[in-house]
């Protein structure tokens, strides 16, 4: 039953925790650039960042420069605000040796202890207390706290006040039971990562926190293994900080998980390259604390390294060797297994040799990494042969990285054929290469054309170039090309670009005309519009006689009129009749010059002013007619 129940939590363990386990830590080049944030903070103009930039040099365990002097700066900077004096009074701490109390001081600080302030004002006033040497009323900072918690219970807050908690006398077991929801509120990404709104600083600050006031409770903060990995991988992702108060809180905490009482998460690093080689067989891992610093003795076992492509596992519990110079260094010759070349990834067991039930991620580390294998080509068959294959190729054979003795010439009822096969040298098997191409160079233009190579079920890859139905690449230039096969790979130490043969290619007669259409970016010709032609118009004279026939009953009404004799002594001579024919012949006019060169909108506009005056005048001569007629009668 026991043994049951054992077995059971250790393959709980292993899946809680697989691939969680942080593979990076601070290392030297990331300690150096946060050490470098925070000497660029000075001089400082707020105790902010004189607090921020001095416990971060003390948690990186350097030296702060010009100590003295940066004591007598805190004490010029410092106002009289809460946040300012507990920043300074952290500085002063950080320091050591550096006194800047002020009388009125422990006043300004004990009135914001009271229900009604914020709950970062209050762990301000409280925390700078402490670090002044003065009293403080533990019990009216605990249940103020808890007040203010209430009304506002955001991550930060808590965060504060765990950091106030963990130095408060008396019982703080409400602030740790808050632990695990406030934990809870943690947001999960990609299933690896986990943090607070608010990013960095409000993460660190709950899990510094977090640890910190369970340090003092002497109980191990309810934060279940995986979510102590997943905040350590969300942290480990932000190494980069260069923000001041971020790159603070991150160190903090970086540290806290390193140095408590409870959780240690361990960072399995590959330390070798990811490429494993003949020359370079092993595979090596830092397994350290996320500082880098030592675990103590070790011993890591490979559980298990899968190949990434068919899933073979090629190795089962194999242990690592320890190096001899470096505690937390450890090696294992990887290709003593014979691994086929591709991408594995190997699970890494970590077991201390004096037990050690702090540690977190002793199983489930993953590190990936690839073998690689040597390259050669073999049974080379270079030759020409013809379009229809009534003749069989005639080919030689070339040997890596020789090149053809002679020319290869090649018409357009011909092809070049070219056969090879790669083989794994480390396997002395044949092998695909992800890329295989055939490069042609002009020897004048030194233009390229590439072509692909694919490999049969034999895995012997062949290439076949069609020079006339291939013309159009070659842009019809006849002449000598350099013929290049490449060959590479992510798993091939020695990809290579051998130059096989010159040859001389001729495209058919005429190719140069075409020669414009094949070049694709050229300038194309202007796009003119063209209208359709108009149909052929009869002769001038046939319009014309035509003319004469349409305006004849025009003319034969003018001569009838004078026959029968017209009378227009009847014409009223008022302005209304003279101006009312004026503009209807205005419009006969108008639409002789619709006809003649005006469009429809320019006839329309004209039409429209002519339509007033004739309108006004043709219904004045109407009703004056009208009253004529009326009279007559
Ligand atoms: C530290 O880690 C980074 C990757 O996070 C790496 O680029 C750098 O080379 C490492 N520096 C040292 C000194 O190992």
């Amino acid at each position: 039953m026991w043994k049951v129940f054992v077995f059971l939590s250790l393959l709980n363990a292993v899946t809680v925790t697989k691939g969680l386990v942080p593979s990076t830590f601070i290392n030297t080049s990331d300690k150096a650039r946060l050490n470098s944030v925070f000497l660029s903070a000075s001089p400082y103009g707020d105790t902010q960042s004189a607090h921020y930039a001095i416990s971060g040099l003390k948690l990186l365990g350097e030296a702060v420069p010009n100590s003295q002097d940066v004591c007598k700066t805190l004490s010029k900077i410092i106002d009289k605000t809460v946040s300012s004096i507990y920043h300074a009074s952290e500085a002063a701490k950080a320091l050591g040796n550096c006194k800047i109390d002020v009388p009125e001081f422990k006043q300004i600080l004990t009135d914001v202890i009271k229900d009604g302030s914020s709950v970062q004002d209050i762990a301000f006033a409280f925390l700078a207390l402490k670090n002044l040497g003065l009293a403080a009323d533990d019990a009216a900072v605990s249940s103020s706290l808890l007040a203010a918690l209430k009304t506002d219970d955001s991550p930060a807050s808590h965060g504060y006040a765990f950091m106030a908690a963990a130095q408060l006398k008396g019982d703080i077991s409400k602030f740790v039971d808050n632990i695990e929801d406030v934990v809870a509120q943690a947001d999960e990404v990609d299933e690896k990562y986990l943090q607070f709104e608010g990013g960095l600083y409000v993460t660190a600050l709950v899990v510094d926190g977090s640890y910190k006031l369970a340090g003092k409770s002497n109980k191990a903060p309810t934060i279940a293994q995986d979510k102590v990995l997943k905040f350590s991988n969300y942290f480990l992702s932000r190494k980069h900080v260069h923000q001041l108060k971020s790159a603070y809180h991150f160190l903090s905490v970086i540290k806290t998980l390193t140095t408590n009482k409870f959780h240690i998460p361990i960072a399995v690093s590959l330390a070798s390259p990811v490429a494993v080689t003949q020359a370079d067989p092993a595979v090596k891992v830092r397994v350290t604390d996320l500082m880098g610093g030592s675990l103590g003795d070790l011993t890591i076992t490979a559980d298990s390294a899968r190949h990434l492509g068919d899933d073979a596992v090629v190795i089962s519990k194999k242990q690592f060797s320890a190096a001899a110079s470096d505690k937390s260094l450890f090696e294992l010759n990887f290709l003593q297994a014979k691994p086929a070349k591709g991408f594995y990834k190997l699970t890494i067991n970590v077991s201390p040799k004096q037990p050690n039930s702090k540690l977190l991620g002793t199983a489930g580390a993953e590190v990936s990494v690839k073998v690689t294998t040597q390259v050669s080509v073999e049974n080379v068959e270079l030759g020409v042969a013809d379009k229809d294959q009534a003749t069989a190729a005639r080919t030689t054979r070339l040997a890596h990285p020789n090149k053809a003795a002679s020319i290869l010439e090649a018409d357009y009822h011909q092809k070049i054929v070219m056969k090879f096969q790669l083989k794994d040298k480390t396997s002395g098997q044949l092998m695909t290469a992800h890329q295989t191409f055939v490069r042609l160079t002009n020897r004048d233009t030194k233009q390229e054309i590439i072509f692909v190579t694919e490999s049969d079920s034999t895995l012997t890859n062949k290439f076949d170039l069609d020079v006339g139905t291939n013309a159009k690449e070659f842009g019809y230039k006849s002449g000598k090309y350099t013929m290049e096969l490449i060959v590479g790979d992510a798993v091939i130490e020695n990809p290579f670009s051998w130059t096989v043969a010159d040859v001389s290619l001729t495209f058919p007669e005429g190719g140069a005309a075409k020669k414009d259409q094949v070049d694709q970016y050229a300038k194309k010709p202007e796009i003119k519009h063209k209208f359709n032609e108009p149909e052929k118009r009869p002769p001038a004279s046939l319009s014309l006689a035509f003319t004469g026939l349409v305006l004849a009953p025009f003319l034969i009404l003018i001569i009838l009129w004078f026959r029968i004799g017209v009378n227009i002594s009847d014409f009223p001579p008022t302005l209304s009749a003279i101006g009312f024919h004026l503009c209807l012949g205005g419009i006969f006019v108008l639409y002789y010059f619709y006809w003649i060169q005006l469009n429809m909108f320019e006839t329309l506009r004209y039409l429209g002013i002519l339509a007033i005056p004739t309108f006004f005048f043709g219904n004045r001569l109407l009703s004056s007619i009208a009253s004529k007629s009326a009279k007559k009668n």
